[in-house]
């Protein structure tokens, strides 16, 4: 036998029906905020994503590519953020004057080390806010963030936020934190070894490295502006009663970031559920200079959101249950009982229904409300047949319906849907 190849999953019922939750609840209420879907390829040139940072691990080890016939390098898209910039360049999306407002729901691709809440093919619902600056813009993403982890059901979470600033900002500050270490390597682990050279940054990644005494604050490197920037911020999050911590260690693993950048995790768990920032010179960089777009954006982790639905029991145990079980008795009934369910189906709200498709005798037919559970159950035999009307019978309490033929599907509708 032939088994999935490591670091994939095959996401199966009760678990995909919780990916389906958090994609309708994510996507009404960004379509209520105005943004627009964006469906991106699944890979791209590789040089899309050389962007997020030749240092970044992203780039450096984790990026599944291979040759097409031609021999053009492609990738696997290990995130969504440049595959946006390249789609709003290419299609010359945004114009000078508005804001654009895009989401994705996708697989991304990573080479890593697979653990629990770690694969190599996860799902994230990305969002961006593309030509929009400030404050405010910030704070909407922020909000969005937030509300989004709260109609999911989630509420034990933490925002953490911080201030990298612009380019030279962040310059600034590898070289005091490389200053800061110099004579003392032998305190990093040996990942943390190898980034000190290449990408110091990276280093307040590091669970274990950034605890050491020896790393300066980040904001000692913050312009005047940076720390206006922030007063702004965080006086309007304080009068929202937006809870948040500012962490100084959050640089994200990504090199594209330039201002407010954030963090959510959960109560007691080590992963981040959610990131994302501002990426002010991203758009510059990808055109060479062609196009000047400030942005900021985040993405989920839907699959880690999903562990921890799953272990929480934050998801109703009767969520399979269906409203609607129909039984033809006898083959005879097989028309009314196809005609029946797409009357059924054909209604705006449709209820979740289920037909016996097999051919069992009377006995293993009954035995299906048990497998399905259904809050209703209408059965079709040679009485309903000769009849023209049909009964349904509510299971908590056996009582029945009767329904006439006529107009038969808005009849149960309505009475299933008052329940
Ligand atoms: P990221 O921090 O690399 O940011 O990923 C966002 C989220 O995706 C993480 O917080 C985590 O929940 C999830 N994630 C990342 N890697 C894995 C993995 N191997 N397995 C499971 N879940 C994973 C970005 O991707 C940026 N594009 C976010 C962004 C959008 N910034 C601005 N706009």
């Amino acid at each position: 036998m032939i088994n999935r190849a490591r670091g994939t999953r095959d996401i199966l019922h009760p678990q995909s029906a919780l990916y389906q939750k958090i994609r309708a609840i994510s996507f009404s209420l960004l379509n209520a905020n105005n943004y627009q879907q964006i469906i991106l390829p699944t890979y791209e040139y590789q040089q899309t994503f050389s962007s997020l940072g030749e240092s970044s691990d992203v780039v450096h080890k984790e990026m599944f590519t291979f040759p097409d016939r031609k021999g053009r390098s492609l990738a696997l898209r290990p995130e969504g953020t440049m595959g946006v910039v390249r789609a709003v360049c290419q299609n010359k999306l945004a114009n000078d004057q508005h804001f654009l407002k895009l989401y994705y729901w996708a697989n991304m691709f990573r080479y890593e080390r697979p653990q629990r809440g770690r694969y190599r093919e996860f799902w994230q619902l990305g969002v961006e806010l593309i030509n929009a600056q400030g404050v405010r813009a910030d704070f909407e993403l922020l909000q969005l963030a937030k509300l989004l982890l709260e109609k999911v059901g989630v509420t034990d979470f933490s925002f953490s936020i911080n201030y990298l600033g612009d380019e030279q900002t962040r310059e600034r500050y590898k070289v005091l934190l490389q200053q800061s270490l110099q004579g003392k390597l032998d305190l990093l682990c040996e990942d943390c070894t190898r980034r000190y050279e290449k990408n110091p940054l990276r280093i307040m990644d590091c669970e274990e490295c950034n605890q050491l005494e020896e790393l300066p604050s980040y904001h000692t490197v913050l312009q005047a502006t940076d720390v206006a920037y922030l007063a702004n911020i965080t006086s309007l999050l304080d009068n929202m009663q937006f809870t948040y911590v500012l962490d100084q260690k959050i640089v994200r693993g990504l090199d594209y970031y330039t201002g407010i950048v954030f963090e959510v995790k959960l109560t007691n768990r080590k992963r981040t559920l959610l990131g994302g920032g501002r990426y002010d010179t991203l758009f510059s960089k990808f055109t060479n200079g062609a196009r000047r777009l400030p942005a900021v954006g985040f993405a989920l982790g839907v699959d880690r959101l999903v562990d921890f639905l799953e272990e929480t029991a934050l998801t109703k145990s009767n969520d399979n249950r269906i409203d609607l079980l129909l039984l033809a008795l006898d083959e005879k009934a097989d028309c009314q009982l196809f005609t029946l369910k797409e009357q059924l189906l054909k209604l705006e709200s449709a209820l979740s229904l289920e037909v016996n498709l097999n051919y069992l005798n009377k006995k293993k037919t009954f035995e299906l409300i048990n497998t399905y559970n259904p809050q209703f159950v209408l059965t079709i035999g040679t009485k309903e047949l000769n009849s023209s009307s049909f009964t349904l019978k509510r299971t908590s309490d056996r009582r029945e319906f009767l329904i006439t033929e006529k107009n038969a599907a808005a009849l149960i509708n309505e009475i299933i849907k008052s329940e």
